[in-house]
């Protein structure tokens, strides 16, 4: 069936690089992109609406000028989000679509604007109330057949929500908001979940979107001073410390940041230093 796809320890989130935050000329889309695959950062993580719908296509026009780099990068992306923009006039309110008829849209869009002909792995970006297993089933089915989808996984959906899909779908990978700023997907079943059914999970916004607070750190530094390294760093090394296998999605800007995020890879946490980390995040000490 679908394969479990391969992506790199530290994915790289492009949400920020277009309209939403950096707008980056295609000059700095590739070279950032560039940067990245040296780094070894060969996963890249989209969605059809970063941007509101025009990112996946400032990253393809950088991408048609490298066609040699497709076959040396993952390409991850989402659907399924309804959002109401200039580039969308019919979208008159925000909702959320898992009908075949859209996934296969959404992802014929998708290639064009990527340039590209397969995606690695599609996301279902945030749970459809209306969802039917088996018309999501059927639409993975033509996607796979066809080649243009190689594996399959959700975003911000509850354990029960991917029971309810692992009924028709494989489902390969679980892309969550976990961090030292958001920690309850260590105990609501979530992570407890990708370790039995084999789901890779992903982490978006791995520090908070940027702004963690200040007494977390507080913590972050004087620990960070410790081990030479930035409090940013050790906030990822922190989540890679999951025997989950957490892979953090970052969202920098800022490629001197993309080297920096490498030194995580190197890091180890005792138990005492990982839960003085926890105990800063919840504000409560462990019973
Ligand atoms: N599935 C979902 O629902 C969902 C939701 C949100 C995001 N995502 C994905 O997750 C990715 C990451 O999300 P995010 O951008 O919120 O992640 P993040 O890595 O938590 O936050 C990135 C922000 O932190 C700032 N930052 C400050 N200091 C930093 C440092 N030392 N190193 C790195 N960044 C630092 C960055 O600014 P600079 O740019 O100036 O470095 C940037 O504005 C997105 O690109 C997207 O692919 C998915």
């Amino acid at each position: 069936m679908y394969s479990t796809p391969w992506m790199s320890d530290i994915v790289v989130g492009t949400m920020r690089w277009g309209l939403w935050d950096a707008k980056f000329t295609t000059a700095e889309y590739e070279a950032i992109i560039a940067h990245s695959m040296e780094l070894g950062f060969t996963t890249f993580d989209h969605a059809d609406i970063y941007g509101d719908h025009t990112t996946e296509a400032e990253f393809g026009a950088a991408l048609k000028l490298h066609p040699e780099w497709r076959s040396q990068m993952e390409l991850v992306t989402k659907c399924g989000i309804i959002r109401v923009c200039d580039q969308k006039p019919d979208h008159y309110v925000k909702a959320y679509d898992f009908t075949k008829a859209h996934i296969l849209k959404s992802v014929d869009d998708s290639l064009t604007n990527l340039h590209t002909d397969y995606i690695d792995v599609l996301l279902l970006h945030r749970p459809d109330v209306l969802m039917d297993p088996d018309e999501i089933g059927e639409a993975f089915e033509l996607l796979y057949q066809s080649g243009k989808v190689r594996s399959f996984g959700v975003s911000n959906f509850t354990p029960s929500q991917v029971k309810l899909l692992q009924t028709t779908v494989p489902v390969g990978v679980h892309q969550i908001e976990v961090s030292v700023k958001e920690v309850s997907a260590f105990d609501d079943g979530r992570l407890d979940q990708c370790m039995m059914d084999n789901i890779i999970p992903m982490a978006w916004s791995p520090l908070g979107g940027g702004a963690l607070p200040e007494e977390l750190m507080k913590t972050l530094t004087a620990m960070a001073a410790e081990f030479g390294v930035s409090p940013q760093v050790l906030a990822i090394a922190w989540l890679l410390q999951h025997p989950a296998g957490i892979l953090p999605v970052t969202g920098t800007t800022r490629m001197e940041r993309l080297t920096e995020v490498k030194e995580a890879l190197n890091l180890q946490l005792d138990r005492q230093q990982w839960y003085t980390i926890y105990q800063a995040s919840t504000g409560k000490s462990l019973p």
